[in-house]
């Protein structure tokens, strides 16, 4: 039996720079909360707090935190999907060190719609209503926005009269999931300009999964439960190789791999770390 780890599985360039940040902080002594957590990846966020690191949830804790004062300041660490605009504000009233990780992917999709929003334009935004990064776009924007996640939505979608819309997504989106909902707004005739701002890390891990799901028997799509990149793969996968499993740690693998089976591809995450990866790897090879 072979085991294929998909070349582009785990941290993304924008996940591994915010986790390199929040440990080069914790390096300088300081007190490091983060704004929500830094990846979605339980393993990583426990492995942080057990160095002290504490996760901000919402924008009420942020506020319910004591000033900054001088040295004795503490550092809040804004993660790679970025923060709404007031954010920033509310760092800056309370005198808190902000140490912004935003990947400079999102930033670029931040720049844009303030841009354009500032210009009259109304916002779309192709992604998942309620995901942080959204959330953040949402809050850059300086006139009307929408989020559309479905074709479906899309269709019901009436701009105001003389409405021009920009078209955006949030960078893990499902890339043909993006062009069929952008065409469904070129299709009604609207006055529409878009900028596919889906990450390439994104779309070189989503087309190498399906690459590799295509040929395995059995495919692993390891990753957390609440990263939404996880689970494009694994709905990729699953497209692709009916016996997908969609894990979290090797506690959630419980496999059983007839004599049949060939090949079994192991994908991950932008968010899953290597050691998780390897552990994955090694139990397949070691119990197969
Ligand atoms: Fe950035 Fe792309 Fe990762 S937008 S956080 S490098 S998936």
């Amino acid at each position: 039996m072979e085991i294929v780890l998909d070349e582009c599985a785990g941290f993304c360039f924008g996940v591994r720079r915010a986790v390199d940040t929040v440990y080069e902080q914790l390096e300088k002594g300081k007190t490091i909360y983060t704004y929500g957590s830094v990846v979605h990846n339980e393993v990583v966020v426990q492995e942080l707090a057990k160095r002290g690191v504490k996760v901000l949830e919402d924008k009420a804790s942020l506020l319910a935190l004591p000033p900054g004062k001088g040295e004795e300041k503490a550092a809040v660490v804004i993660r790679a999907h970025g923060v709404p605009e007031e954010i920033y504000g509310i760092l800056e009233q309370k005198g808190l060190e902000c140490v912004d990780a935003t990947c400079p992917f999102v930033k670029r999709i931040h720049r844009i719609v303030r841009e354009q929003s500032a210009q009259g334009k109304h916002i779309v935004i192709v992604g998942n209503p309620g995901h942080p990064e959204v959330e953040g776009i949402l809050g850059m924007c300086r006139g009307p926005a929408t989020v559309v996640e479905e074709p479906g939505e899309a269709e019901n979608f009436v701009p105001e009269e003389g409405d021009s819309l920009f078209v955006v997504s949030q960078t893990t989106f499902n890339y043909n999931k993006f062009h069929y909902i952008v065409e469904i707004f070129q299709e009604k005739g609207y006055n529409v300009s878009v900028v596919n701002t889906i990450c390439s890390a994104t779309k070189e891990r989503q087309q190498s999964a399906r690459a590799l799901a295509a040929r395995a028997d059995v495919m692993i799509v390891i990753g957390g439960k609440h990263s939404s990149n996880t689970r494009k793969l694994y709905e990729i996968c699953r497209g692709e190789c009916a016996n997908t499993y969609f894990i979290q740690t090797l506690d959630d693998l419980h496999l059983e791999l007839p004599k049949a089976v060939r090949l079994v591809g192991i994908t991950a995450g932008a968010s899953t770390p290597n050691k998780l990866i390897e552990e994955v790897q090694r139990h397949v090879r070691i119990n197969f």
